[in-house]
């Protein structure tokens, strides 16, 4: 059987025509550069000037606030390490949680003297009282949490997080790794008390290579870069014009698809319950949980052998996160959710897009049982 049925958006998703064409016309059009005074520098400017407004609207904020980079790691490492020197006199010391992206874990470990990693619970979820502890003691600067996670789909309380720091006497900034919620769930970072929100271009069916970070008006924040004034100085560089352009052609499509989350959703169960008499399912419960991730893992089959078995019947998912897929270490976050390592080492992602259909989950669902039958079989024998 060859199913050819992609379940492996969380890493990354293919761009969609109207993106395509987007990238197409900044390429070959508006391709101006956008700090030129001229008409085509005008027209470039106009260009990225949209996608913030789109990304702005998805995510209640103002137009001015949102800043390009280079995607979600860059965005990242901008908050955390600029948060982090802009406020060097007020002390070095992050507090984030255990299941965190390595992005964000490693951004803090190379730009915080002290990181905390705050615990989560079996279904993924850090306690708001224990993030506010936590950022209560002197010297911490900024909280980084990520909004949904990428291996589970655990979604955190950020309203609440971002109320119980407002009570502190030494408010820390407070960044949220969005880039696997913008789309998927509602983000209103504004109202929940967030300072500065990292995005992605790849994850939503844009460009890769493009990222956004908002940054509400009055954070400060030292850049990484050094060089022109684009940006406001904060990220120097000619602005990435036509990625910029899918992303924002790929955001708006996000906006107009106001469905795509309660879709997901149900094929996400559809597929839990085509797989479940074979599989044990991982994280949160499905209420609590994004829409589009389902982490599952057969007792006993290693995940590597499934991940083959499935892609040679066309399915394409993942053990835990790409970025560590070519690692041999057992994924922190599902240890970090107190799976065993041999529970570990049999979890597989299976992430849905806006895109995915009902036929796709229905093969995929098919090959993942007939895949797990012959390999019992082969064991059996
Ligand atoms: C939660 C999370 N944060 C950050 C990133 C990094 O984004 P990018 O690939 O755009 O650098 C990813 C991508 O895997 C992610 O899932």
């Amino acid at each position: 059987m060859d199913a050819r049925v992609y379940l492996d958006n969380a890493a990354t998703t293919p761009a969609v025509p109207e993106v395509a064409a987007a990238v197409s016309d900044a390429l070959l059009r508006r391709f101006g550069n956008p700090s030129s005074p001229h008409r085509w520098g005008i027209e470039a400017s106009r260009v990225a000037a949209e996608a913030r407004d789109v990304l702005a609207g998805l995510l209640g904020v103002a137009a001015e606030e949102i800043l390009f980079t280079s995607g979600g790691t860059e965005s990242n490492n901008l908050a955390i390490g600029g948060v982090v020197a802009a406020r060097r006199r007020a002390g070095r010391r992050i507090v984030t949680t255990a299941i965190e992206h390595s992005s964000v874990l490693a951004a803090a470990a190379a730009f915080a003297d002290e990181v905390v990693r705050l615990p989560v619970d079996t279904a993924g979820r850090v306690a708001p009282a224990d993030v506010a502890a936590a950022a209560a003691v002197a010297g911490t600067v900024l909280v980084a949490i990520g909004h949904v996670n990428n291996e589970v789909g655990t979604v955190q309380p950020l309203a609440e997080i971002g109320a119980a720091l407002a009570r502190l006497p030494e408010r820390p900034v407070f960044h949220v790794d969005a880039v696997q919620a913008l789309g998927k769930v509602p983000l209103r970072p504004r109202e929940w008390g967030v300072d500065t929100c990292a995005l992605s271009g790849h994850k939503i069916h844009g460009p890769k290579g493009v990222g956004a970070l908002w940054v509400r008006r009055g954070v400060r924040l030292v850049p990484l870069l050094f060089g022109g004034d684009q940006q406001g100085g904060l990220r120097p560089g000619t602005e990435n014009v036509p990625a910029i352009a899918g992303f924002g052609a790929a955001a708006a499509l996000c906006a107009a698809d106001p469905e795509a989350a309660a879709r997901m959703c149900a094929l996400r169960e559809r597929l839990w319950e085509g797989v479940a008499d074979v599989a044990v399912r991982n994280g949160p419960p499905p209420a609590a949980a994004a829409p589009h991730i389902l982490s599952v893992r057969v007792p006993r089959l290693p995940a590597e052998v499934l991940l083959h078995a499935l892609e040679e019947r066309g399915v394409a998912c993942s053990a835990g996160s790409a970025c560590h897929s070519r690692r041999p270490e057992p994924s922190h976050v599902l240890l970090a959710l107190g799976l065993p390592e041999a529970a570990v080492r049999s979890s597989l992602r299976l992430s849905l897009s806006r895109l995915t259909t009902a036929a796709e989950i229905d093969a995929a669902a098919a090959a993942f049982r007939e895949a797990v039958a012959s390999l019992r079989a082969l064991v059996h024998r």
